[in-house]
């Protein structure tokens, strides 16, 4: 691509290696701030994450009288740029800002500085800009700082999980989903983090992936990693299937807590 060329788009940053947490190396955002390279295939991600903000929110409303609060635990900075043909477009923070019935409370937490400044730029002058709590640092830290923010009785929650890698541990959604109304969308790098690293995660013990599917201490059984080795998409029905256990046993416990009156 030679420089005289109109081409928009940013081939050359190479996302995916090259610039920390996404963020572009090369080229800002039309509004001067930092700006997320991301694959065409971003765009469906983002419809679809789209598409479920503005369900939730409006299906919700009247039930929950506007008790609804949203956590971002990977905002990023708000805005992506489809790397192949330079299009901007809103990242989830900022999606979830726009919707027509909006969030009591937004916890928006990333671990790089510069995307949460970027965010926090773009969220000023937002009708709901008072809403927002920005926090810096490891989502799986911050947990626990956001759940005491929230009242554990009448309201409902909606959690994003959107990673760029194995970074959510199984520890973090439940300590998130612990005795609250809680809906998860969460992502999964399937193919970038889990596939191209499984024959070492699978001889290793502790490995990244057990963190992220077993709950602390517990190694993923044989079952799980033979399905994600065998199966597109084995990865996200093993969490699943974690996911449910987890359900059940919160459950379990409650139940016992009631019958014996506590
Ligand atoms: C896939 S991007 C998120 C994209 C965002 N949902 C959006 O729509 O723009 C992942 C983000 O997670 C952040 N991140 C990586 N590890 C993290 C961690 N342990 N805790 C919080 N944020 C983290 C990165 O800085 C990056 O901005």
């Amino acid at each position: 691509m030679s420089e005289s060329s109109t081409y928009e788009g940013c081939i050359r940053c190479d996302y995916e290696r090259n610039a920390s947490d996404g963020i572009c190396t090369i080229k800002k955002a039309s509004d001067g701030l930092d700006i997320r390279c991301v694959g065409q295939w971003s765009k469906e991600k983002y419809f679809y994450i789209g598409r479920y903000l503005e369900i939730f929110t409006v299906a919700m409303k009247n039930g929950w009288k506007e008790n609804l609060y949203y956590i971002d635990l990977f905002a990023g900075c708000g805005k992506c740029r489809v790397g192949e043909t330079g299009e901007e477009i809103d990242g989830s923070a900022l999606m979830a800002l726009k919707l027509r019935y909006p969030f009591k409370k937004y916890f928006f937490v990333d671990s790089n500085r510069n995307a949460l400044s970027a965010l926090s730029e773009r969220i000023k002058g937002s009708p709901v800009e008072d809403r927002v709590s920005l926090k810096e640092g490891d989502c799986n830290e911050k947990v626990n700082e956001i759940i005491k923010e929230i009242p554990q009785r009448g309201c409902l929650c909606l959690s994003l999980i959107d990673p760029t890698g194995l970074h959510i541990k199984f520890e973090t959604i439940r300590t998130l989903t612990q005795d609250r109304r809680m809906d998860l969308i969460i992502t999964f790098p399937e193919g970038m983090a889990i596939k191209r690293n499984l024959e070492q995660f699978l001889g290793q013990e502790d490995s990244p992936l057990d963190m992220v599917v077993a709950i602390e201490g517990v190694q993923i059984q044989t079952t799980i990693r033979n399905r994600i080795s065998n199966s597109a998409g084995g990865f996200c029905l093993s969490y699943q299937q974690n996911y449910v256990n987890h359900c059940a046993n919160m459950r379990k416990g409650r139940d016992t807590a009631t019958r014996k009156g506590k």
